[in-house]
């Protein structure tokens, strides 16, 4: 198909799926009401819990895999215990905030629609649950009636759970990737940060209706004091992502810092980082091993920083005295990176990414399976980008130079499966297969490429996507 009879099919997806959306929350609200029509709530209410709903959008932190998370779906919970449960879906549709247009003041209107209704739809399904749940079950605990707080851990759980779903479905249609992909990528990551936070939206609620209130003669005001420690879980999100990236750019400093000692190994890791992702990918791991994975690959030769350069950089063919000195570099990785926790997962990489299958690698023989199947994919990447850049001494391979090299040392030096999926994919004529091409690509950053970094950057496509 044409891209632009592509990018027509997808707008069309986004109208339709927002009209769905819309009319799922307008029916949602609608059969509240009539299960439970309380009248309009009065104004104050509105202004204060309004104002709560646009100052949790702007709590939104970036995390990994093009998600983000904001304290909006404690103070959406929180508003079913304080309004009537068909209005709280039209409040957060009305006060919620979309920070995006900070970002991009030129973002599509059709995103910030989506963030409103499906943060409506969420918190109405959310609603119904509580409703259902609280008014046909009592549950007694050692004589203690646990219904409400159930009642509110369900409803949250399920206001997490839409959420999830809606905005899966939202990425896989402007990405174009698989709905399953994406859910399995993302949703063990977010449970936790929701799961936990959910009894604050209890506290909240009865803070802003005790009587008489805690603080002054408005409730309003012990829910604004305890705002301050609920912003607290939203800093420490952010610190969280903070540090990652931080880390990041400080190895890959390190890296490049390396690798522009010698032409050859220019960009060395961020090309095997590449092999080794799409070949992750291609094997069905999942996004997170991926990433790991491709940190590994960006340090695997860590190492080298405690190689004499003398050595490093000769630019004849070494003697065997020298290569057992270059040979000692995955073990040197290991004990810069090893009492680094952010390092632990990748370590086996760093160690092993020069082992053979055949069991005649360094630095400790290892054969077959026993290699860690990262470090398998690891050194097969390294082994393809490392011909093909090729040595002083030794001129490099063309891309089918290396790729027969692959297959001929498939089961010898290199995991026949692993070989098998990296010729399909090199056959696919990916931007890392001609290292020419690959240097010229990553000099212009043409993010479109998906050359890699070690951290996602947040998701800024056509569509913002938001976990409240
Ligand atoms: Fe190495």
């Amino acid at each position: 198909m044409p891209d632009r009879q592509k990018d027509v099919t997808k707008a069309l997806r986004v109208y339709a799926y927002n009209i769905v959306l819309t009319a799922l929350a307008v029916s949602l609200s609608y059969i509240l009401y009539q299960i439970d029509p309380r009248p309009f709530p009065p104004v104050i209410d509105i202004i204060f819990w309004g104002a709560l709903i646009a100052w949790a959008s702007f709590t939104q932190v970036h995390l990994l895999f093009k998600t983000a998370i904001s304290l909006l779906f404690v103070i959406a919970l929180a508003s079913l215990f304080v309004f009537p449960y068909w209005f709280v879906p039209i409040l957060v549709f009305l006060f919620y905030f979309d920070p995006g247009w900070f970002d991009n003041p030129n973002q599509s209107l059709w995103a910030d629609y989506f963030n409103r209704v499906q943060n409506s739809v969420s918190i109405a399904v959310a609603g119904s649950i509580y409703y259902a749940f609280t008014n046909y079950t009592s549950i007694d605990l050692f004589g203690i009636n646990i219904t409400y707080l159930l009642g509110i851990i369900l409803s949250g759980f399920f206001f997490f759970l839409v959420n999830v779903v809606l905005v899966t479905e939202m990425v896989a249609i402007d990405t174009r990737s698989s709905f399953q992909k994406i859910w399995r990528e993302n949703f063990s990551w977010l449970a936790y940060s929701y799961i936990i936070l959910i009894p604050v939206a209890l506290l909240l609620a009865r803070l802003y209706d005790a009587s008489p209130a805690l603080i002054g003669n408005w409730g309003g005001w012990a829910v604004l004091l305890f705002l301050i420690p609920l912003y607290y879980a939203r800093y420490h999100w952010d610190e969280y992502v903070k540090i990652r990236e931080s880390f990041s750019q400080a190895v890959e400093a390190l890296m490049s810092a390396l690798e522009a000692k010698d032409s050859h190994t220019r960009l060395h890791s961020e090309r095997v980082a590449s092999i080794a992702n799409d070949i992750a990918m291609a094997i069905g791991l999942d996004e997170a091993d991926t990433q790991q994975i491709k940190l590994g690959a960006r340090i695997h030769d860590i190492g080298k920083i405690g190689i004499p350069d003398s050595i490093l950089l000769k630019p004849q063919k070494l003697t065997d005295e020298e290569m057992d000195i270059i040979k000692q570099h995955p073990t040197i990785g290991v004990q810069l990176l090893r009492n680094i926790s952010f390092f632990k997962n990748i370590l086996p990489i760093v160690k092993h990414h020069h082992e053979r299958w055949d069991g005649a690698g360094y630095p400790d023989g290892l054969a077959g399976q026993d290699i860690h199947l990262w470090a398998r994919i690891v050194g097969l990447a390294d082994a393809y980008e490392a011909m093909t850049a090729g040595r002083p001494y030794k001129p490099a391979k063309t891309p089918e130079e290396g790729l027969k090299e692959i297959e001929k040392f498939s089961g010898i030096q290199f995991d026949p499966k692993l070989a098998k999926v990296f010729k399909e994919l090199w056959e696919q004529n990916p931007v890392w297969r001609d290292r020419e091409v690959f240097l010229r690509a990553y000099s212009s950053r043409e993010s479109s490429l998906g050359l890699p970094s070690l951290l996602p950057k947040a998701s800024e496509s056509a569509t913002t996507k938001e976990r409240s």
